[in-house]
């Protein structure tokens, strides 16, 4: 006959991962279980609780730092209105600054039998503390703690995020002038069909950048809201002081109705999505263009040796794989918008565990778009242009449209001198003059490089970063 233990031990271990005994697991179970902020006299099964913490001991790691931060803006909230007294909120004070000294080295980590950050924050602090660590929690619950956690982690995210797409923006601008006299075909349905520039192409990608910064923009200024005191979604009885932790924390308002604040959360998420996949798809298509010009049966472009990689079988290869991985890691992130709605399109008002799903999708999608930004940077920086293109007779036809228009200027009727040139072409007598003179604006002879900066930096100032990196920093002082 088994034991009960026994029966529990199979039944909720049944795979022990990494060699771990089920008897280390069921040790484990015991001893931590007192652990859960929320555990009263029932006892969790194991297996629900490892389903329901799912990836979150690991990815809330992430948000450690903007835990402590939301908890240090809370406590000196909570003494203002003389739920901690001086006393008290200086010893938590120093407690959070220890936490957050392990979280930026690196040591802390979420124990055993911990659900998350917020609960492993508390513990910490109620093991140094004692009563007063316990105290902290009042009028906040974890459901406003993570939106708090989320909204400052992506803050913080998007002010990295768009000094990236600066750098990747004036990278570009700089390719753009330096090359604006040299020519390039220019392609409808991938036939030969217009001269372009590489003044045009590079320039083109910045350009884009700046409609996508309208959207980081955006994401960024609805994140920078408060959401902390909305607490579970319906508010607290506790006369709390949103307006101080909203100062406190260097948010532009607070998401004023608490039960719109904790709707937030899937929303804030999916709609900065949205902004980073703007920038993806970008990335994406300049990523494509980057292979196919650098093709040998373009050979418009040229990556710089130490950024192409070698083929196990064929000698001569120079692959850019580089600009492959970008375009399928951009390719990704632009489902990433989608996703998240999968998850909260069809969820009514207020708080549910689906959302912590997100987390998943979500936190991740940071650091790879930041990486294909640092790499599109380097390699346009780097990235070689073929001046000698249109000596090539292939492209000789794209002219065509250049002969069409000087015969119009000299009084011929378009339709007649489009007919002329089409006939001198299949006729093979057609001699393409190659010096085109485009001077409209946004055209090959006038980029408005000027006025794509002016409108790049516009968007990219009116955002004051400052006004939250010093609230953080004096967060930690005061
Ligand atoms: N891990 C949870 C999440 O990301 C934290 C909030 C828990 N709240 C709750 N009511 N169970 O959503």
């Amino acid at each position: 006959m088994t034991s009960g233990r026994q029966a529990l031990e199979t039944k909720v271990f049944p795979v022990c991962a990494e060699g771990i005994s089920r008897e280390h697991h069921y040790c484990n179970y015991i001893t931590t279980m007192a652990k859960k902020l929320w555990e009263k006299n029932i006892d969790v099964n194991p297996e629900i609780e490892r389903f329901t913490v799912g990836r979150d001991k690991k990815l809330d790691l992430m948000l450690a730092r903007y835990d402590v931060l939301g908890s240090l803006a809370h406590c000196k909230m909570l003494e203002s209105i003389g739920l901690l007294t001086k006393e008290e909120r200086e010893l938590v004070r120093q407690g959070l600054w220890g936490i957050y000294s392990a979280v930026m080295t690196g040591t802390f980590i979420i124990e055993d039998g911990v659900e998350d950050v917020h609960s492993q924050v508390e513990l910490m602090l109620t093991r140094k503390l004692g009563d007063i660590g316990k105290k902290i929690h009042s009028g906040r619950s974890r459901n406003d703690q993570v939106l708090v956690d989320l909204k400052l982690f992506t803050r913080h995210e998007l002010q990295d995020i768009c000094e990236a797409v600066i750098a990747l923006f004036d990278a570009l601008q700089q390719q753009s002038e330096k090359h604006k006299d040299v020519l390039m075909p220019g392609y409808t349905h991938l036939q030969v069909a217009m001269p372009s520039s590489f003044g045009l192409w590079f320039g083109a990608y910045a350009e884009s950048l700046a409609d996508d910064m309208l959207f980081l923009q955006a994401a960024y200024r609805m994140c920078n809201r408060n959401p902390l005191g909305s607490a579970a979604g319906y508010g607290s009885s506790f006369p709390l002081n949103r307006t101080m932790t909203t100062e406190l924390l260097g948010f532009d308002s607070m998401n004023y109705n608490v039960v719109y604040a904790q709707m937030g959360r899937g929303k804030s998420e999916r709609n900065v999505a949205f902004a980073l996949a703007s920038v993806a798809g970008t990335l994406s298509k300049m990523a494509f263009d980057a292979c196919m010009f650098n093709s040998q049966n373009f050979g418009f472009v040229k990556l710089p040796a130490e950024c192409t990689t070698g083929s196990s079988i064929m000698p001569h290869k120079k692959n850019p794989d580089v600009f492959e991985i970008m375009r399928a890691k951009c390719n990704r992130l632009q489902a990433l918008p989608m996703d998240i709605a999968m998850i909260m399109n069809n969820l009514p008002s207020g708080y549910f565990r689906d959302l912590q799903i997100i987390k998943e999708l979500f936190l991740p999608a940071f650091a790879d778009i930041k990486e294909c930004l640092a790499m599109a940077t380097y390699i346009i920086e780097r990235i070689e242009v073929n001046k000698e293109i249109l000596n090539d007779s292939r492209y000789d036809a794209m002219f065509s449209v250049e002969e069409v228009n000087r015969l119009a200027t000299e009084g011929m009727p378009f339709r007649d001198a489009y007919k002329k040139v089409g006939l001198d072409i299949e006729a093979g007598t057609f001699t393409p003059d190659k010096n085109v003179h485009h001077t409209h604006e946004g055209s090959i002879g006038n980029l408005c490089n000027e006025e794509i900066k002016k409108l790049m930096y516009g968007i990219y100032n009116a955002m004051d970063f400052d006004k939250a990196r010093n609230a953080e920093k004096a967060l930690l002082k005061a």
